[in-house]
């Protein structure tokens, strides 16, 4: 077949870093078919699949039963995460070396929504995680500092009555792991960078020679807790959505390097989980199909990042980090390609119940977004064509 491609942008194929496909356990709001089609569609060749799921993937056969279940779907590599410590919250050390070594050779140990606050288990791990050549991911969030918060603490969530969420909570941590995996020779991944003050941490860290990398999600580069105001839950999400100040500097971070990359942190949600009352809400919004429009309007349109550098921190650098030596760069002679095509002056409307996820709660409902992606290729074969899965 012979697409034409006059006009569009021939990029490698995203890979994504975190992405919640809620399989096993919550499959009324995400399965990995449903998941991978949004992936696919969002021009994405890989997705590391987080580990928060129920039962909670901390051993081979969960890992391997997600990996698995990605490779029959076919329309995406998921890589699932490992959980770094036995279940949710749990206070011993899962069993690394078992889950890189299964099937699904896992690459990437994460503490998303599993809070390895003990600093002696968080050296230990990455100890272990020096001998494995496994990466360990930090949710960047000290839970001891975040007990009931529920907004970006500042004027806005004061004058709403919600308690505060401290940027300190994200920064001091982030900071202690940086000592600790530069104590161990390890690295360390920071999760979903919502602060301008750790964007100062990670710069930091890197001149002292720290092996720390760093995401940032789409939603922190453009949305602010300006939206508080709306009082809508959809805007509910961990890290909190921050000032106009942070979300400049994350930009900035991100064109300069001292971010590495963007990472969907894809969090679908039942309506039942979000309609309701702030307090109660989940936190998370949807983010695959949204996620190369919103770099397209916040750093391309801007100025901050041309196509090349939107390779960098959507396929190389994630392809690094996560391991992943097929993905994230160019093909060599009689290689199948994982290929992305983009056309850059189209304009999309974003529709969350046209979208291919089950659940639908995206914060940019309505919106007019440019950077549509027209073609998706995993190993040579089409995944999605014309905003429609193959
Ligand atoms: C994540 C989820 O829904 O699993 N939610 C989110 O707001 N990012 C978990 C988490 O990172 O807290
Ligand atoms: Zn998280
Ligand atoms: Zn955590
Ligand atoms: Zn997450």
């Amino acid at each position: 077949e012979i697409i034409e491609a006059g006009g569009q942008v021939l990029l490698p194929g995203f890979v994504d870093l975190h992405t919640h496909l809620r399989e096993p356990g919550r499959e009324d709001t995400e399965t990995i078919d449903t998941g991978s089609a949004a992936a696919a569609l969002g021009g994405y060749t890989a997705v590391f699949a987080m580990a928060n799921t129920d039962p909670v993937a901390d051993n081979a056969v969960i890992v391997d039963h997600v990996w698995r279940r990605g490779q029959e779907v076919g329309l995406v590599d998921v890589h699932p995460v490992g959980a770094v410590t036995v279940g949710l919250k749990g206070e011993k050390l899962a069993e690394l070396g078992t889950m890189a070594n299964s099937q699904a050779r896992v690459k990437v140990f994460s503490d998303d929504g599993l809070c390895v606050a003990d600093p002696l288990l968080m050296r230990r791990a990455l100890e272990y995680s020096t001998a494995l050549d496994v990466v360990i991911a930090q949710h960047a969030e000290e839970p001891r500092l975040t007990v009931g918060a529920q907004a970006h603490e500042g004027e806005r969530a004061a004058r709403l009555g919600y308690t505060g969420w401290p940027a300190a909570a994200e920064e001091s941590i982030v900071a202690r792991d940086c000592l600790l995996a530069l104590h161990a020779n390890a690295r360390l991944h920071v999760c979903h960078v919502s602060t301008s003050g750790t964007a100062d941490v990670l710069r930091w860290a890197k001149d002292r020679g720290t092996k720390v990398s760093a995401e940032v999600t789409p939603h922190h580069l453009l949305l602010t807790d300006e939206r508080l105001a709306t009082y809508d839950p959809v805007n509910k999400v961990n890290p909190p959505l921050r000032t106009e100040s942070d979300a400049e500097k994350l930009r900035a971070a991100l064109a300069e390097g001292v971010i590495d990359c963007v990472a969907t942190d894809h969090a679908p949600h039942a309506v039942q989980d979000k309609d309701t009352e702030w307090s109660a809400a989940r936190p998370g919004m949807l983010g695959l199909q949204t996620a190369l429009s919103i770099v397209a309007e916040t750093m391309v349109r801007t100025g901050l990042l041309d196509w090349r550098g939107v390779a960098r921190v959507m396929s190389e650098r994630p392809a690094e980090i996560g391991n992943l030596a097929d993905q994230g760069r160019p093909i060599e002679a009689g290689e199948p390609a994982n290929l992305t095509l983009v056309d850059p002056d189209a304009e999309w409307t974003v529709r969350g119940a046209e979208l291919a996820s089950i659940a639908a709660n995206t914060p940019y409902e309505g919106m007019r977004l440019p950077g549509v992606v027209t073609a998706t290729l995993l190993r040579g074969r089409l995944t999605a064509r014309d905003g429609k899965v193959c």
